[in-house]
C-alpha cells in the first residue's frame, strides 16, 4: 500500500516512519517535513538522516511551511530534545530534499497513486491544509486519512484541553476537517479521515521493559533504562536503531517523569502509523468534529459532537478503543527483525 506520512519527526514520528519501513505491507512514496516539535528544517534533517539509518532506498521527503497558516511557530524541545530526538545521535546523510514543498508533495503523491494512497499526519495540519488549498480534490484520491491529532472528552496535554498538533496550528486543523468532512460527508462514511487523539494514543505507553523486548526481536542487548540512571546516560545497545530509540526515548522517558505521568513514553505516532495500515487495530465512533479558533481558555480544543447537535455531516471516525498489548506485539514483531537486518542482512 502506498503511504504518505507527514511527520514533525521527534521521538515518536521517528518510531512511526520506522514501523512504516518495517512493514512489508506498506511502500512509503514520501515523507513531508512539518514545523511542530522542532522547526521544518530540522524537521527535514532528522527524516533524512533516519532514512539513512533504516538503510532505505530513496525516498522524497519534502520541506513544509516554517510556520502555521497564520500564528507563529511553537515547537517541544523540552519533550523531543534540541534536534527533536532526544539524546539520540542519527548518521550523516547526503540525501537531499525534493524542489519541491510539502503541501505540492501530498498533492504530487496523490496524483501518482489516484484512490490508493494511504495518508497519514502526526504533526501538526499545516502542510495537509496547504494541500487541501492546492488540491481541492485530494480528499477523493486519498484511499485513507489517519490523523493524529486532538482530545476527545480528555484533557489536553499542551494546554488544559488542547493536544500538542492541534494546538500549534489549529487553524489549519479547523480547515481540514472541514474540507475533508464536506468531500465526503454522509457518501462514504469508510472514506471519513480516522482521527487518533490523546484520548486513545495514551493508552499505549513504552515501557523500559517493553523497549527490553523490542531490543531482544532485534538480536540486540538492551541498556535497561531505569529512572535511576544518570539523565542522558547513553545508551550501551550494539544495534544501531536499538540504540537511536534508547537514547530518544530516555530523553521522552525523562519529560514524561517530570510531567508525573512516569518513566515512560506515550507513542501517539507508532499507533497512527500502525492504525493507518490496519484500522482494525482501532475501535471508532463516527462524529462530527470542529476545532475551538477564539477561546480563551480552549483554543486549540478538538470538539466532537457526538449526537447532532451541529446538524452538521459526520466528518470523523473518532478512535475511542485500542488493545496495547496487541499494537506492542505488532511493533515490535515487525520493528525487531527490520533493526535486525541492519546489522544482519539475511535475518528474516
Ligand atoms: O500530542 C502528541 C503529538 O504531538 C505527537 O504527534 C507528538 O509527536 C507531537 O507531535
Ligand atoms: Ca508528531
Amino acid at each position: 500500500m502506498p503511504v504518505f506520512a507527514d511527520v514533525d519527526t521527534g521521538v515518536d514520528d521517528a518510531m512511526a516512519l520506522a514501523y512504516l519501513f518495517a512493514s512489508p505491507d506498506a511502500n512509503v512514496v514520501g515523507i513531508a517535513s512539518t514545523a511542530g516539535n522542532v522547526p521544518a528544517e530540522q524537521v527535514a534533517i532528522n527524516n533524512l538522516r533516519l532514512l539513512e539509518l533504516f538503510g532505505v532506498g530513496d525516498v522524497p521527503v519534502s520541506l513544509g511551511a516554517a510556520a502555521p497558516l497564520s500564528i507563529p511557530l511553537r515547537t517541544a524541545e523540552d519533550t523531543h530534545g534540541p534536534e527533536g530526538l532526544g539524546y539520540a545521535h542519527l548518521p550523516q546523510t547526503d540525501r537531499s530534499l525534493t524542489p519541491y514543498d510539502a503541501a505540492q508533495a501530498w498533492v504530487t503523491a496523490a496524483r501518482e497513486h489516484p484512490g490508493e494512497l494511504i495518508g497519514l499526519a502526526t504533526g501538526p495540519l499545516t502542510n495537509l491544509a496547504l494541500a487541501l488549498r492546492l488540491e481541492p480534490a485530494l480528499p477523493r484520491l486519498l484511499r485513507r486519512l489517519v490523523i493524529m491529532g486532538g482530545a476527545f472528552d480528555y484533557r489536553g496535554n499542551t494546554t488544559a484541553v488542547a493536544e500538542w498538533n492541534t494546538h500549534v496550528d489549529p487553524e489549519a486543523a479547523a480547515e481540514v476537517f472541514a474540507v475533508w468532512g464536506a468531500a465526503w460527508g454522509l457518501h462514504a462514511p469508510t472514506h471519513l479521515p480516522i482521527v487518533l487523539g490523546l484520548n486513545l494514543t495514551e493508552n499505549v505507553a513504552m515501557t523500559p521493559s517493553i523497549l527490553s523486548r523490542l531490543a531482544a526481536a532485534a538480536g540486540s542487548d538492551s541498556s535497561q533504562l531505569s529512572v535511576l540512571d544518570d539523565r542522558g546516560t547513553r545508551s550501551t545497545a550494539t544495534n544501531p536503531l536499538i540504540q537511536v530509540f534508547e537514547d530518544a526515548l530516555r530523553f521522552y522517558f525523562e519529560f514524561h517523569f517530570d510531567q508525573g505521568e512516569g518513566y515512560l513514553a506515550h507513542l501517539h505516532d507508532p499507533l497512527a502509523a500502525a492504525v493507518a495500515l490496519d484500522p482494525d487495530l482501532v475501535l471508532y465512533q463516527q462524529a462530527t468534529v470542529d476545532v475551538e479558533l477564539t477561546g480563551t481558555l480552549t483554543r486549540g480544543m478538538t470538539v466532537a459532537d457526538w449526537r447532532g447537535h451541529w446538524g452538521r455531516d459526520h466528518n470523523a471516525r473518532i478512535g475511542i478503543g485500542v488493545d496495547p498489548a496487541a499494537f506492542f506485539d505488532r511493533f515490535i514483531e515487525r520493528v525487531g527483525p527490520f533493526a535486525r537486518r541492519l546489522t544482519d542482512p539475511d535475518y528474516s
